[in-house]
């Protein structure tokens, strides 16, 4: 049985010189995959320069206001929400650059927000790997298709379903909402999304069970990987 400690081999095995390669997280709102993003930048940056990057899917949120004006404010978070083919096209974008001068800025989101944010994560030119993740990088559907064609492996990361219930709930109430307010989003929209991605597990060149739910963010140890 494979460690969180087996990935990091895994990712830099992705590289090659003369190329920028891009690792894909998938899974489920909730199921960890920014926290196991940061995780593995960070260790595999460790304290020389940065070669690694991390760029999230949530980044290519539409405004509210766009949404507002679509009338798909009510269904946030969905496929429909996201500029799919902005992201893919960064993708490319990230990949075609590789030995480009420039920094790529990618878009942020912001949580208290709720907002995405132009020009918040910069990719440096040295950087040989990014790691990319968010629910729908294995949807297939229209642009998604896109996304999924630019990426080198796309691991899946998988948890309890009621631990990331629990998890998703405490977050949203830690950025404003009332627990009523949470459970009602994360059984609503959530659960909608979660179902989708659920549903894209086994496109995943790699599933990740228990990982990072039997440690804790920024501890090595216990986790399976299928
Ligand atoms: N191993 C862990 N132990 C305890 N809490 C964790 C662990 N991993 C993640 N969490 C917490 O669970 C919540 C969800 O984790 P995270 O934000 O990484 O998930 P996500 O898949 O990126 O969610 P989203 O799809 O909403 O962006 C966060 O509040 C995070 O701090
Ligand atoms: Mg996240």
């Amino acid at each position: 049985m494979l460690t969180h400690d087996d990935l990091l081999p895994r990712a830099r095995a992705l590289t090659r010189p003369g190329r920028r390669a891009i690792l894909g997280i998938a899974g489920a709102p909730g199921s960890g995959k920014t926290t196991l993003a940061e995780r593995l930048v960070r260790e595999l940056n460790g304290t020389g320069e940065p070669w690694v990057a991390h760029v999230p899917m949530d980044g290519f949120h539409l405004a509210d206001a766009e949404l507002e004006r679509l009338g798909r404010r009510d269904r946030k978070g969905a496929p429909d929400t996201f500029d799919a083919a902005g992201y893919a096209a960064l993708l490319r974008r990230l990949r075609e650059e590789a030995d480009g001068e420039d920094v790529v800025y990618a878009p942020g989101f912001e949580r208290v927000l709720e907002q995405p944010v132009a020009g918040s994560v910069p990719v440096p030119p040295g950087a040989r790997l990014v790691v990319t993740e968010g629910n729908y990088l294995l949807l297939g559907t229209g642009a998604w298709a896109r996304v999924r064609s630019e990426l080198d492996a796309v691991w899946f990361c998988e948890t309890d379903e009621e631990e990331r219930i629990r998890r998703l709930v405490a977050r949203h109430e830690e950025f404003g909402k009332s627990h009523e307010e949470a459970v009602a989003w994360v059984r609503g929209p959530d659960q909608d999304n979660a179902d989708l991605v659920a549903a894209t597990r086994d496109r995943a060149d790699l599933v990740l069970r228990g990982l990072p739910g039997g440690v804790g963010p920024g501890r090595t140890g216990a986790g399976s990987v299928d």
